[in-house]
């Protein structure tokens, strides 16, 4: 099968534009500096700029990438990992997918050395040279449709991690990070999420996290951080908020009102609830996969 006939199991570009292309001046107004747009990784003295970073050092290790010299970005967001790399670690080149056009001219115009931004979903990408380590941060969450059979769902993870096995060097290390489904039934998935905030997007299982990567990798980390996404939303919230009379101005009042509620009911969700996790996980490329 070649690439255009491969199946779109997670959200469509236009479904993730919907959501990631509002304009960057809009997410610049309430993401720290750095354009993080994921749960930060708190100590009790960090600022949200520094959560942040902790976080974006905590993938950095859990994927060995200290001195990873080729590493892949899948969902690189505003492009903050892959800056850390290259102006911290030693990392000397890199590539960043993203289904959002806004975020690949920001990225652009960061200008990081060796780095490529592209629009491409990590279904199509092909990969020229393999690669030391893969880090993906808060796009696992678009990679499967709403509706979709759990069968349908954990096949078109395992295709994800499929890939990974392939694009990796042996021995080497892909860090993850995604929301999960928590103390909820898939019934209960808010549909204000689904339909207003991530179309054509849905949580995984950390079992059928667990079942789509068996054989592939060897998974050697799990931390369920939810608190921290809580902590994370409350400061996106409050600098929403302090920007408000500008937002509702320069964006109209029904997006301020939806990111609001959006906010509110993920700090639910996380804190209160429970019914939504957060998920770290670490996985090693197995040498000789048994099932493929
Ligand atoms: C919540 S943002 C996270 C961005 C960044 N990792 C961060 O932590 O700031 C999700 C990212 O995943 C990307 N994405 C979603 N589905 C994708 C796909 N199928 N292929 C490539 N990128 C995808 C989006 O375009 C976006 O850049």
């Amino acid at each position: 099968m070649d690439n255009s006939e491969v199946e779109l199991k997670g959200a469509s570009q236009d479904a993730i534009q919907y959501h990631y292309d509002k304009g960057n001046n809009f997410y610049k107004l309430w993401l720290d500096e750095n354009m993080v747009y994921s749960s930060a990784l708190w100590e009790e003295e960090d600022t949200l700029e520094s959560a942040q970073i902790r976080k974006l050092d905590y993938h950095i290790q859990n994927a060995h990438a200290q001195n990873a010299k080729h590493m892949l970005d899948i969902g690189c967001g505003w492009g903050s990992l892959l800056e850390r790399l290259t102006s911290h670690y030693n990392a000397e080149s890199g590539v960043g997918l993203t289904l959002s056009q806004e975020q690949v001219n920001w990225v652009d115009n960061l200008q990081i050395p060796g780095i490529d931004t592209r629009l491409e979903n990590w279904q199509d990408h092909q990969a020229e040279k393999k690669y030391d380590a893969i880090i993906s941060i808060g796009a696992f969450e678009h990679f499967a449709k709403q509706d979709l059979s759990e069968a349908d769902r954990i096949e078109g993870y395992r295709d994800f991690f499929r890939k990974c096995h392939e694009w990796l060097n042996d021995g080497c290390y892909l860090s993850l990070q995604t929301i999960g489904c928590g103390n909820m039934t898939r019934d209960q998935f808010s549909e204000f999420f689904a339909t207003e905030i991530f179309p054509e997007s849905d949580l995984p299982r950390l079992s059928e996290i667990c079942a789509a990567s068996e054989h592939l990798f060897e998974i050697t980390s799990v931390r369920n951080d939810r608190l921290h996404y809580a902590k994370t939303l409350k400061q996106w919230l409050k600098r929403l908020r302090s920007h408000k009379a500008m937002v509702i101005d320069t964006y109209g009042l029904e997006l301020y009102k939806r990111y609001e509620k959006y906010f509110q009911l993920a700090i639910l969700s996380f804190e209160h609830f429970g019914t939504m996790d957060l998920y770290r996980i670490g996985f090693r490329r197995n040498k000789e996969p048994k099932v493929l």
